[in-house]
């Protein structure tokens, strides 16, 4: 409604440090499909259960060309950021202290221009050995099927060991919670966008808000358990409601 569009204009205005707590909901428009929306990537009950620490572990040559299908296709690939990354992107243009926090794997927080972006659940953008550390980029993990470590060491000895994802996977820890957790403390307003907030710990982090001192936003097409405790939901894409608020 125009008046909640004025209310989220307001507390934008009125606010220096913005967190924000983005999830697929944000990249929807961008044309990459979300986890849990109907026709969203876990309707392919597979292409979950393969995303694991142990399947990699385990069967990294089966891994491979499941997690490229999943994440590595022309539609994340080809993705732009979109109206609601670009008016995130203006609000740090203008002059505010603006911290995402993310758990897209996409990388367009940083491709709309955000510089302090923390990626909670790592990004497609690049991978990492295993044994001894050395991370490649995109180009170098879709040149192989299974791509591995091209490391020589000074004895002439090739590392070879097959990549892992920088994509946090499923049994693996998330990232940056410390840096999270600060963030949503000592911010003036939260703004939760496009997230179902059903997985954990990134779905407490709401909790920490400071309320007497900051604002809790929610924009998201559905409901989330959080909708109670907010001072402003909006249930509405993210891209256009941010386009019409940061105009
Ligand atoms: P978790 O147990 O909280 O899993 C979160 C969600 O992942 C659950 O809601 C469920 O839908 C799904 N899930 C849980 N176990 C699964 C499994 N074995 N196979 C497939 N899906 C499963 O947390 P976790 O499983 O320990 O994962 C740790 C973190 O890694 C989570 O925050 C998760 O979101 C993240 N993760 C990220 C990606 C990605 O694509 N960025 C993929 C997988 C997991
Ligand atoms: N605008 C606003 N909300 C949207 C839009 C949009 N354009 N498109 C989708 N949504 C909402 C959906 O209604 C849903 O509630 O965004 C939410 C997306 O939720 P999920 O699909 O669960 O995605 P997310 O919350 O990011 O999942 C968290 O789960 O498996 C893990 O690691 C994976 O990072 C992912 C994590």
């Amino acid at each position: 409604t125009e008046a909640a569009l004025q209310a989220l204009k307001q507390a934008i205005e009125n606010s220096y440090r913005i967190t924000v707590l983005s999830g697929a909901g944000m990249s929807t428009e961008s044309g990459i499909p979300d986890f849990r929306s109907p026709g969203g990537i876990w309707e392919d009950e597979a292409a979950m259960q393969a995303m694991t620490h142990s399947f990699w572990r385990d069967c990294p040559e089966q891994f491979w060309p499941k997690f490229k299908a999943v994440f590595m296709n022309p539609v994340y690939l080809n993705a732009k950021p979109n109206a609601g990354h670009r008016a995130l992107a203006l609000m740090e243009a203008q002059g505010r202290e603006v911290t995402v926090l993310t758990q897209n794997v996409d990388g367009l927080h940083r491709e709309a221009g955000n510089s302090r972006v923390y990626e909670m659940h790592g990004s497609i953008r690049s991978a990492v050995c295993p044994d001894c550390r050395t991370r490649y980029d995109l180009d170098y993990v879709l040149a192989q099927d299974v791509p591995r470590c091209s490391f020589i060491s000074m004895k002439g000895v090739a590392c070879e060991a097959i990549l892992q994802p920088d994509v946090v996977l499923f049994e693996q820890e998330v990232r940056y919670l410390g840096e999270a957790l600060r963030a949503v403390r000592t911010c003036d307003l939260l703004l939760v966008l496009g997230t179902s907030l059903t997985v954990y710990p990134v779905a407490d982090l709401p909790r920490y808000l400071n309320r007497d001192r900051a604002k809790l936003v929610i924009i998201n097409l559905e409901e989330t358990d959080e909708d109670g405790r907010a001072d402003l939901v909006i249930h509405g894409k993210v891209g256009e409601v941010l386009e019409r608020v940061m105009g």
